[in-house]
């Protein structure tokens, strides 16, 4: 089945005992326990599991092509699960431009804890090849990378960390599992925050992974869940299955947007650089177009002036929102070095932006004017 059937889908039987079209929210905690002391549906107490939660888990592994899905509260709280599964002195290689949240946690909570890990440049394979270690467990990817959206090779990847037995687990929230399926590539286990395009209104945080197989890992993560506690609420998951319905056909819109404001940004003398995977310039743009089936909605530029001249230019617009996150309806624009701090690796002209679902001229139109 082709991804808009699956998202129209997944999730969404009619309730047999109803006949409601649109599933019901599962509020309570607890089940009630049958006389042989077992449960009706599995379903025990809220924070091992939930009905609600586990219609959008399975929704998940379908949109990824994925064995089982496994929701939490919060994009990072999923990255955390996947390092609490490892043991201290466990090895783990991120990219250098990760999101910033990502190399944090590495550093000031699993540093600490005894993880080691390294960071890279990983569209240098031999630079990833050069850290591998016997002790690594993960290889961590995101493509395309936040802000500077690099592409790196997953098929590619995958293979180094298969050949010393690690995992190589996909940031998959920028692509979604519409444009780029890690899984189909090789990967073990996708990660995302779906608080940006699969839940895709800036109403909801939420995290997931998918995992390849439902192995010892799939079960220690799963176990996390439960025994963490970082779970999404059962209105946050039912506001996420009601987002992926329409996810393949706004991903259609926030990437026509993104490519024609970039295609417009790059012909601007104000603008130093665009940093867009759909445009023939960017440095692995054949990368992308093989492994992606479209370029996203993201894209970051540098402003000509520098700094100041950044922060003005996010002063004099008006339909792009000075704000965090993405994959929202409404275009957001980002001066990312002051949000990350002083670990930042973004240059401090850059400015993220999160095309959203406007008419693409209307959004030209404000750039022109605020350009100047
Ligand atoms: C690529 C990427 N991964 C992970 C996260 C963290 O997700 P959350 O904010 O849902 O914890 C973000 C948030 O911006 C992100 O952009």
């Amino acid at each position: 089945m082709r991804i808009e059937t699956l998202a129209a889908h997944a999730g969404h039987a009619v309730d047999p005992t109803t006949g409601a079209v649109t599933p019901p929210i599962h509020l309570s905690t607890t089940f009630e326990r049958e006389r042989d002391l077992s449960y009706r549906e599995g379903h025990v107490y809220a924070r091992t599991s939930n009905p609600t939660r586990q219609l959008l888990e399975r929704s998940l592994a379908e949109l990824e092509g994925g064995a089982s899905a496994i929701a939490f509260s919060s994009g990072l709280a999923a990255t955390s699960a996947t390092f609490q599964v490892l043991a201290p002195g466990d090895h783990v290689i991120a990219p250098a431009d990760a999101y910033y949240g990502t190399l944090k946690l590495l550093r000031e909570v699993f540093g600490p804890w005894g993880l080691e890990a390294d960071a890279c440049d990983m569209s240098d394979l031999a630079a990833v090849e050069r850290l591998l270690r016997p002790n690594t467990k993960i290889l961590w990817v995101e493509t395309p990378s936040n802000p500077l959206l690099r592409i790196v090779d997953i098929a590619a990847l995958a293979g180094l960390a298969h050949r010393v037995g690690a995992r190589c687990v996909v940031d998959n929230t920028w692509a979604t599992p519409v444009l780029q399926r890690p899984l189909d590539l090789g990967a073990d286990l996708v990660m995302h925050s779906t608080t940006k395009y699969l839940g895709g209104h800036s109403d909801l945080v939420g995290g997931a992974l998918v995992s390849r197989a439902d192995d010892d890992f799939t079960a220690k993560l799963r176990a996390l869940q439960g025994l963490g506690g970082a779970i999404p609420s059962p209105f946050d998951c039912w506001l996420l299955l009601r987002g992926i319905r329409s996810l393949p056909w706004r991903m259609r819109g926030h990437c026509a947007n993104a490519a024609a404001v970039a295609r417009f940004l790059a012909r601007h003398p104000a603008i130093e650089a665009v940093h867009f995977p759909g445009l023939p310039t960017h440095p692995a743009h054949d990368i992308a177009a093989r492994q992606m089936s479209d370029f996203g909605g993201m894209l970051s530029i540098q402003v000509r002036g520098g700094e100041a001249a950044a922060i003005a230019l996010t002063n004099r617009l008006t339909l792009f929102t000075r704000a965090t996150s993405l994959g929202g309806p409404e275009s957001l624009i980002e001066h990312r070095a002051s949000v990350e701090g002083p670990t930042t690796i973004s240059p401090p002209n850059l400015l993220r932006v999160s095309v959203g679902l406007e008419n693409a001229e209307d959004l030209i139109e404000d750039l022109e004017r605020a350009l100047g």
